[in-house]
């Protein structure tokens, strides 16, 4: 029996390569070996945008970037969480065994009161109760389909714990192990990958290097990446540079090598480092971006894509429910 993945992305904007490089990518490698579950978190969006062509804009963008990345939907259930109803029937299920102070303690929300108190607000101002219940949406989500490995970036980690908790405290209370216990994995090389400014690349810091800009907007946003003012001929340390971790993502064991020894002999300057960098991200992006307009393109293909996943995916949720319902006594 095969292992499952799931794994979801809000569409909140087009991806960047910290997406590409710390969800995408290892999740579709994830994809060749184990069963794998990869949806569209729309209503975790809705939170954050109430604009309705936008929201649906974002959708198909996200979806075209998962397609134009390689997920292939014949061997990958892709689906929109709005599509999946069965979703809400859990989460309303899970908030009965989701202690308030747990959500109390999620970094989201603990960073918006503490900006808040900073700002002399009240703690809650701006927070709604999507935000404060996000973990247990997200719980829903995974809990639904027998997920072994969620792969994300470290930042979601918090919210798998979550959810292991939510789903031990259902299994205790009812002596069963109806929920299975996700794992969070995260690949040791994209645990974070940088921004231009040298921070966690977010789209909150707006530090980002979006997947599907042209070249030419690729190459500037390279060349704004923030250095010191360290002259050519200086060694530089490998280390510390944030154009070297963003070069580690994309180039061969050799490039990277090569790239290591000239920066600790001095000699390469910032804009060199900055043109090798742009070469090795542009290579791997370039078919990528060609597939996404295609798939921009075709947007009928993916919607059916997508209704073609959701009815298969209603079909396993519908059993799982029908599960949860006996154990609870609502059947
Ligand atoms: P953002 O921080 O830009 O809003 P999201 O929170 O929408 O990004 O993240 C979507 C997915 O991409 C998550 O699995 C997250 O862990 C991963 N991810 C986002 N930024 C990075 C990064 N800089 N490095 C590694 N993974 C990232
Ligand atoms: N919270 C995730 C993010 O911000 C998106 C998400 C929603 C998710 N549901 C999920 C990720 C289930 C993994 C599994 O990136």
């Amino acid at each position: 029996m095969k292992k499952i993945a799931l794994t979801g992305i809000k569409p909140t904007g087009i991806p960047h390569i910290g997406n590409y490089l710390g969800a995408i990518k290892p999740a579709l490698k994830l994809s060749e070996t184990c069963e794998a579950r990869y949806f569209i978190a729309d209503y975790h969006a809705l939170n954050a945008c109430k604009d309705p062509v936008e929201l649906k804009k974002m959708t198909v963008e996200i979806a075209s970037a998962w397609l134009a990345c390689g997920l292939d939907p014949k061997n990958t259930l892709f689906y929109r969480q709005s599509d999946v109803p069965e979703t809400f029937e859990l989460l309303t299920i899970l908030m009965a065994f989701t202690p308030k102070g747990l959500m109390n303690r999620a970094h989201a929300y603990k960073a918006m009161v503490q900006n808040n108190l900073e700002a002399n607000k009240d703690p809650d101002d701006g927070v709604n109760m999507g935000l404060f219940t996000y973990p247990v949406l997200m719980a829903a989500d995974i809990l639904l389909f027998d997920t072994d490995f969620v792969p994300v970036g470290t930042d979601q980690f918090q919210h798998i714990e979550m959810a292991q908790d939510i789903a031990q405290s259902f299994n205790y209370v009812y002596k069963t192990q109806a929920l299975k216990i996700p794992q969070p994995i995260a690949q040791e090389d994209t645990k974070t990958v940088v921004g231009l400014d040298g921070r966690k690349m977010s789209k909150s810091y707006n530090n980002t290097i979006p997947m599907f800009c042209t070249e030419k907007e690729l190459k500037k946003l390279i060349m704004s990446i923030v250095t010191n003012s360290q002259t050519i001929e200086e060694p530089k340390d490998p280390d510390t540079s944030n154009i070297f971790a963003l070069y580690k993502n994309f180039a061969t064991p050799e490039q990277v090598e090569n790239m290591r020894a000239r920066y600790l002999k001095g000699g390469l300057g910032w804009g060199q480092a900055k043109q090798e960098l742009f070469e090795v991200i542009n290579a791997e992006l370039k078919p990528i971006r060609e597939r996404y307009y295609y798939w921009m393109n075709h947007q009928e293909d993916i919607w059916n894509a997508l209704k073609e996943g959701s009815q298969k995916a209603r079909l396993l949720a519908s059993q799982k429910i029908a599960q949860l319902r006996k154990i609870i006594g609502i059947d």
